[in-house]
C-alpha cells in the first residue's frame, strides 16, 4: 500500500540525525557552515533540532532568545535539508527547578529529585505544563512558515514516573473516572485480601518500596495510568503545534519494548511513530539472532503506528558509549543496521547523533562527525555510502509491507503477566516467547505485522496470539469473529487467566477464549531446566519446556500428546473448527524447531507463500509494496556469506535482472525489484 510522503511535499527517504548546534555557539563561525557541507555531502537531507536546548531558548523565565535557532534554521533552508524541530520538553532549564520544585520528580520511595538528567520531570504540574505549552507555542510561531520546519519531534524518550502529591491526586481522579466508585474498586482489586480495602480514593497511593506493593491490580492500573500520562501530556504538548502548523505532522521517539509505556496507547495519537534503534551488534555469529530480535522491534514500532511507514530516529553510525563494552561496528554493518530499517517499513535511517560534542556524558557515542572534523573517517564515508542508497530507493518512500500474519504484543497483558505469582514467578518470558514465535515466523520468510489486543484481526489470515494471559475487552469476541469468519487462529498455553482488572475468570481456562479453542486448560505445569517433556508430532520428537498445560478437548481435535509423566497421553497440541475458520491450541511451551515445523505446515496449508524458498538462517526477509512496485529485501545477518534463492524475474538497484542463486557476503544487504504487484 502506497501512502503519502511523510513530510509534506518532500517524497524521500530521510537521512539525518540528532543535531546539537547550540553546543557550539561560541565557534559557530567555524563550525555550522562546515556541518552544512558536512551534512550535505553525506547525503544527508534532514537534521533534528533544538532536542535539549531550552535552557538556550528560554535563558531566563520567560525571555525567549531564538537567534541560534534562527540561524540555523535559515543555513538548513539555504542548504536544501529540512529540520525535525523538537520541542524541549526533554531537559528543563535550572531556573525553572530552582523557582518551582514542583517540576521535579519524586520517586517510588518518595524522595523529590534535585535538578540535574533529563526526561524526569512531574507531568501533572501545572506549571510545568504552562511552561511546555508557553515555549511549544512561541516556536510554532516563529518557525510556522519556515521552509525549513518538515516535522515536529515532541520531547525526547518519554519515560519514568512520578508520585509526587500532584501526581497522587491526578492518579486517584483518574481511577475515580474508571471505577465511579471506592466499593467499585475494592471489588475489581480484591481488596478484602489483607484487609486492604480502601475507605475512599484518597486512600489510594501509587505503589511503592515503603507502601503497597503487592496487589498486582494496583500495579497493572498505575501502569495504565503512567501510560494515559504521557498520552495527555503529548496531547498537550502538540495542541499549539497542531493548531499553528496543522500540515506538519508530530511524532514522539519511541523506545522499542520499553516497558513503561503501552505505545499501542501512546501510538494512536502519533502522526507518525518513530524510534530509536540500538542494536548491540557483536561482530560476530550472535549478530544473526540481533538481526532477527531488531527485525521484531521494527516491526512492533511500524504496529505502533497502524502499519504505516515509520522512522528510525535515532542509530549509531558506529559504537555507543553506554555499554559495558563499545564494540566497533564491522565495516558493512551500518548499512545492514539501516537497510533493515527500510525493509520494514522506516521510511528514514537517522542517527545519533550528527556531530559528537567536545565533553560531558555523550562526546564518546558514535557520530556521522567525529572531533577530527573531517570527512576523511571510515564512519563518514559508511554514512555517505548509505545516504547514496537512500537516494537511489527514494521510489520505496510510502510503500509498506502487505502482511497477511499477525503477531499479537501486548503491553497490558505483558505487565500482569509479568508480576502475576505463579510457576515460573518473575521469569514468565513473555516476550522472549513473543520473540521466538516472531524469529520463526520471519525466518520463514512471510512478512509479519506486530499488533496488540485493540487492534483489528480481520486484515490478516492467520493471527498468532502467544500467551495470552489478560484478555483485553472485546478481545475474545474479536478471536471469535476472526476464527468463525474462516481465519486461523493460534493460541497457547497460559491464556485467558483474568480480565482487565486482573481478576481470574471463573469457570474456566482460556476464559471467554474456552468456546473457540474447543477445550478446558485445567492446570499449569512449571518444569525446571532439568526437567522436560516431549511429545511427537508427524513422525518427529520435540521437547516441552518451562510450561505444560493440562487441557480437556470439548470439541476440539488432538494433534499430538504428551509422551511423560502423569499427563501422559493428555493433549498437546489441539485444532478446532470454529465456524469457517481454526483455532489451534499448543498447551506447552516447545523449542523454536517444533514452532519452525509447525508453522511452515500451517502457512502452507492456508496457502501464504514465502518470499523467498529456503532462506538461510540468520536471514532477514522482507518486502515493501507501493506505487512504484514490489521491493524485496534480503538482509544477511551472519559473518559469513550465504546463498539465496531468488524469485524468477527480479531486478537488482541497477536495473540488471538477477535471479536463481545469488550470494550474499557477511553482513550484506540486498535489495531487489520484482514483477509482480
Ligand atoms: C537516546 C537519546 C539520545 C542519546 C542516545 C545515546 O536514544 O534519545 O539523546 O542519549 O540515547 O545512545
Ligand atoms: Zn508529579
Amino acid at each position: 500500500m502506497q501512502y503519502p510522503p511523510i513530510m509534506k511535499d518532500f517524497p524521500a527517504l530521510l537521512h539525518g540525525g540528532d543535531y546539537n548546534p547550540e553546543q557550539w555557539r561560541h565557534m559557530k563561525d567555524e563550525i555550522w557552515p562546515k556541518d552544512m557541507a558536512l551534512a550535505k555531502a553525506a547525503g544527508i537531507n534532514t537534521l533534528s533540532v533544538g532536542i535539549f536546548s531550552w535552557a538556550v531558548l528560554e535563558p531566563r523565565e520567560g525571555e525567549y532568545d531564538f537567534s541560534f535557532l534562527d540561524e540555523i534554521m535559515d543555513l538548513m533552508a539555504a542548504n536544501g535539508l529540512k529540520a525535525v524541530l523538537a520541542t524541549p520538553s526533554g531537559a528543563k532549564p535550572q531556573w525553572m527547578a530552582e523557582k518551582y520544585p514542583e517540576v521535579l520528580r519524586v520517586t517510588a520511595d518518595r524522595r523529590r529529585e534535585l535538578f540535574g538528567g533529563r526526561h524526569n520531570h512531574c507531568l501533572t504540574s501545572p506549571v510545568y505544563r504552562e511552561k511546555v505549552r508557553a515555549i511549544n507555542t512561541a516556536l510554532a510561531e516563529r518557525y510556522k512558515d519556515h521552509p525549513a520546519l518538515g516535522l515536529w519531534h515532541v520531547s525526547n524518550e518519554y519515560g519514568g514516573e512520578c508520585h509526587c502529591p500532584l501526581c497522587q491526586q491526578r492518579f486517584r481522579e483518574w481511577l475515580k473516572e474508571r471505577y465511579g466508585t471506592i466499593e467499585n474498586l475494592n471489588r475489581a482489586w480484591w481488596n478484602t485480601f489483607w484487609s486492604h480495602e480502601y475507605p475512599s480514593f484518597e486512600a489510594v497511593e501509587s505503589p511503592s518500596p515503603i507502601g503497597e506493593r503487592d496487589n498486582t491490580s494496583l500495579l497493572l492500573n498505575w501502569r495504565r495510568f503512567t501510560t494515559e500520562q504521557f498520552v495527555d501530556f503529548y496531547e498537550w504538548e502538540t495542541a499549539p503545534l497542531k493548531a499553528i502548523t496543522p500540515d506538519v505532522p508530530c511524532t514522539a521517539n519511541l523506545m522499542g519494548t520499553y516497558d513503561g509505556i503501552d505505545y499501542f496507547r501512546l501510538g494512536k495519537s502519533l502522526d507518525v511513530s518513530s524510534w530509536d534503534n540500538y542494536p548491540r551488534w557483536t561482530g560476530d555469529q550472535r549478530d544473526a539472532r540481533i538481526l532477527m530480535d531488531t527485525a521484531f522491534t521494527h516491526d512492533l514500532m511500524r504496529g505502533v503506528g497502524g502499519q504505516k511507514p515509520f522512522l528510525m530516529m535515532e542509530s549509531s553510525p558506529s559504537a555507543v558509549n553506554w555499554q559495558p563494552i563499545n564494540r566497533l561496528r564491522r565495516p558493512g554493518v551500518l548499512m545492514l543496521q539501516s537497510m533493515q530499517a527500510i525493509a520494514h517499513g522506516s521510511d528514514s535511517v537517522q542517527y545519533f547523533q550528527f556531530r559528537k560534542g567536545r565533553g560531558s556524558a555523550e562526546k564518546y557515542h558514535g557520530a556521522v562527525v567525529d572531533h577530527v572534523g573531517t570527512k576523511e573517517t571510515r564512519v563518514y564515508r559508511e554514512v555517505a555510502e548509505v545516504g547514496r542508497r537512500l537516494e537511489r530507493l527514494k521510489a520505496l518512500a510510502g510503500s509498506s509491507p502487505e502482511s497477511r500474519v499477525a503477531l499479537i504484543y501486548d503491553w497490558e497483558n505483558r505487565w500482569a503477566l509479568e508480576q502475576a505469582a505463579f510457576g515460573h514467578k518473575n521469569h514468565q518470558k513473555y516476550e522472549e516467547t513473543v520473540r521466538a514465535h516472531y524469529r520463526v515466523l520471519r525466518g520463514l520468510a512471510r512478512d509479519v505485522d506486530v499488533i496488540d489486543e485493540t487492534c483489528e484481526l480481520t486484515p490478516y489470515q492467520v493471527v498468532c496470539g502467544p500467551m495470552t494471559y489478560l484478555l483485553r475487552p472485546g478481545f475474545a469476541e474479536r478471536v471469535q469473529a476472526f476464527v468463525s469468519g474462516g481465519g486461523v487462529y493460534v493460541g497457547t498455553y497460559v491464556s485467558g487467566w483474568v480480565d482487565e482488572d486482573d481478576l481470574c475468570f471463573l469457570g474456566g481456562w482460556p476464559g471467554p477464549l474456552k468456546e473457540v479453542f474447543g477445550l478446558w486448560d485445567e492446570e499449569t505445569d512449571a518444569l525446571d531446566e532439568t526437567r522436560h517433556n516431549h511429545f511427537g508430532w508427524r513422525g518427529k520428537t520435540y521437547q516441552v519446556d518451562d510450561y505444560a498445560a493440562l487441557v480437556h478437548t470439548r470439541g476440539a481435535e488432538v494433534l499430538a500428546l504428551y509422551d511423560e509423566d502423569f499427563y501422559r497421553g493428555d493433549p498437546v497440541l489441539t485444532r478446532h473448527a470454529y465456524g469457517k475458520g481454526l483455532a489451534y491450541y499448543i498447551a506447552a511451551r516447545t523449542v523454536e524447531d517444533f514452532l519452525r515445523d509447525f508453522y511452515a505446515a500451517l502457512l502452507k496449508k492456508q496457502g501464504i507463500a514465502p518470499l523467498i524458498r529456503d532462506l538461510p538462517a540468520g536471514v532477514d526477509c522482507t518486502s515493501r509494496v507501493g506505487d512504484h512496485g514490489k521491493y524485496l529485501f534480503v538482509l544477511n545477518g551472519n559473518p559469513h556469506s550465504v546463498t539465496v534463492n531468488l524469485p524468477g524475474g527480479v531486478r537488482a538497484e541497477n536495473g540488471e535482472p538477477v535471479c536463481g542463486l545469488t550470494e550474499l557476503q557477511a553482513w550484506e544487504a540486498l535489495i531487489v525489484r520484482t514483477n509482480d504487484q
